[in-house]
C-alpha cells in the first residue's frame, strides 16, 4: 500500500512568463512532480481542469478576483485538488480570506523555487493525509467488519476478444448491484491496460498489487483504503499504473487475495482481460457467475467458441453468455450464435452508439441520468437476474478455490 501520494499532477495560472518560467524549473526538480499546464487566463485555467483534473492547482491570486469566490468557484470546479495561491504583494486580508475559503496554501512572489516546491509537497502531503484519516473514519462508520459467515459471490466477466465490451459490462454490472443496497467490490483484473478507473472516473494510488501485499490482513480499514469508493457505493480495486508492474505479481496470490474479500462484500465484480492465461483462469474457478461476453461478429464468437471448447468444464458450470451491441449491423442471428456455442444466450445489450463512449468520456456510470444511453435498462435487467440466481442458490462456505483446482 502506497504510504504516501506519489505523482501529482498540477495545473498552474500564472501570468508573467518570468515567474512561470522559475515555476516549471523548480517543478522540474522533482520526479513526482507532474506538470499539466501552465496557463496565463483565468479561462484557461477552468478549460484546463476540466480537461486534466489535477491533484493541485497553483493559481495567482491576481487573476482570480475576489480571492474568496475566486478560491471558491475553483474548488467548485475542481472539488479534490488541493489549491494553492501566489501573490507578489497580496494584503494578509486577501490571503487569509483566500485560505479561509479553502486554499491550503500560499507562496510570496517572486518565486524562490525551493520554497515553491517545499509548499506544494507539504499542502498536497497534508490534504491526501487528511483525506485517508478521513477515508478510514467513514469506514469505521459506513463499513463496519462483516457479520460471521458472510460469503461474498465472485462474478466474472471474460471475453476471450478484446474491446467486447467486459469493462463497460462490468462496471454497469456493479453499479446497477449497488444500487440494491448490497456491498460490491469491482476489481480491475485488467492488470496491464486495465480502465475501470477511467470508466468510472476513479483515481487511487493503490491497485490489485497492494493487496496482494496485503493479503493477510483484509480488514474494513485495509478496504477502505485500498479500493477507491465510487459515488454508486462500489468500491473499485484499480489496475496498477506502472504496466511493468505485473511482472512481480503471481496469479495465484491474487486469485487468493480476490477470495479473502468475500467476508466483506455482497457481490465481487471482476473485470478480466481478454488473455486466458492462469490469472484469467483461476479467476474463473473461484466465480460463482461469469459473464462470457462477446459481440455478434464472427471473429468474437470464435474466440468464445474455441475457448468454451477448451478449457476445462467445471470451469464454465456457472457461466452465462451475454451478447453486447446486438444486433449488429451486419451481425450473426441470437439463434445462430447459440447454436455455434450450443448455450443458450442469457442476455443481449443494445449498441449504444456514442452514448456509452461519451458516458465513459465524461467518466460517469451508464445509469447517471447525464448520460444518454438505451442499454441501462439491460445492465440493471442483468444484475437482477444474476443476483436472483446466486441469491436462491448460494455460494458453498467452503471456498471453491480449493474443491474444483
Ligand atoms: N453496448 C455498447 N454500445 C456502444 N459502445 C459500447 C458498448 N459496449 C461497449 N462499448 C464501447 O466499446 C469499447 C470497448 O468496450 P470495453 O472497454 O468495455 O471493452 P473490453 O472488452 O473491456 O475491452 P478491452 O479488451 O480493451 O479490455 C469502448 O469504447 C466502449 O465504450
Ligand atoms: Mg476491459
Amino acid at each position: 500500500m502506497s504510504d504516501r501520494p506519489q505523482d501529482i499532477r498540477l495545473v498552474v495560472l500564472e501570468p508573467d512568463s518570468h515567474g512561470a518560467a522559475v515555476l516549471r524549473e523548480a517543478l522540474s526538480r522533482d520526479e513526482n512532480m507532474r506538470l499539466q499546464a501552465v496557463v496565463s487566463t483565468l479561462d484557461s485555467l477552468f478549460d484546463e481542469i476540466s480537461a486534466t483534473r489535477p491533484d493541485v492547482i497553483v493559481a495567482d491570486l491576481g487573476s482570480l478576483g475576489d480571492p474568496a469566490e475566486g478560491v471558491r468557484d475553483l474548488l467548485m470546479r475542481s472539488p479534490d485538488a488541493c489549491l494553492i495561491v501566489t501573490g507578489a504583494d497580496a494584503s494578509p486580508g486577501s490571503v487569509s480570506r483566500a485560505v479561509t475559503a479553502g486554499a491550503r496554501g500560499f507562496v510570496l512572489k517572486p518565486f524562490q523555487g525551493d520554497d515553491l516546491l517545499q509548499t506544494v509537497k507539504d499542502a498536497y502531503g497534508n490534504l491526501w493525509k487528511l483525506r485517508r484519516l478521513q477515508r478510514v473514519e467513514q469506514v469505521a462508520t459506513n463499513h463496519a467488519e462483516p457479520a460471521a459467515g458472510t460469503r461474498g459471490a465472485v462474478i466474472a466477466v471474460y471475453g476471450p476478444k478484446g474491446g467486447v465490451g467486459c469493462t463497460t459490462i462490468a462496471t454497469s454490472l456493479a453499479v446497477a448491484l449497488a444500487s440494491g443496497k448490497k456491498r460490491v467490490a469491482l476489481i480491475d483484473l485488467d492488470l496491464q491496460f486495465g480502465d475501470v478507473g477511467v470508466a468510472l472516473d476513479l483515481h487511487g494510488a493503490n491497485s490489485v498489487e497492494d493487496l496482494v501485499a496485503h493479503a493477510a490482513g483484509i480488514d474494513a480499514t485495509l478496504i477502505s483504503e485500498l479500493l477507491v469508493r465510487h459515488s454508486s457505493g462500489v468500491r473499485a480495486l484499480l489496475a496498477p499504473d506502472n504496466v511493468l508492474a505485473i511482472e512481480d505479481i503471481d496469479a495465484e496470490s491474487i486469485v487468493s487475495a480476490i477470495d479473502g474479500l468475500r467476508p466483506h462484500f455482497d457481490y465481487i465484480v471482476c473485470d478480466l482481460w481478454s488473455t486466458l492465461d492462469e490469472l484469467t483462469l483461476g479467476t474463473l474457478r473461484i466465480a460463482d457467475r461469469t459473464v462470457l461476453v462477446s459481440t455478434p461478429e464472427l471473429p468474437a464468437l470464435r474466440n468464445l467458441g474455441r475457448v468454451m471448447g477448451g478449457i476445462p468444464a467445471a470451469l464454465l458450470d456457472h457461466a452465462i453468455v451475454v451478447v453486447n451491441r446486438h444486433p449488429g449491423k451486419a451481425g450473426v442471428s441470437l439463434a445462430e450464435i447459440q447454436k455455434s456455442l450450443g448455450r443458450p444466450v442469457a442476455a443481449t445489450i443494445p449498441s449504444d452508439g456514442v452514448g456509452v463512449t461519451q458516458a465513459i468520456n465524461q467518466g460517469i456510470s451508464l445509469f447517471d441520468s447525464r448520460a444518454r444511453v438505451r442499454s441501462g435498462r439491460s445492465y440493471k435487467r442483468l444484475a437482477q437476474s444474476i443476483a436472483h440466481d446466486l441469491e436462491s442458490q448460494p455460494a458453498p462456505i467452503v471456498g471453491r478455490l480449493a474443491s474444483t483446482a
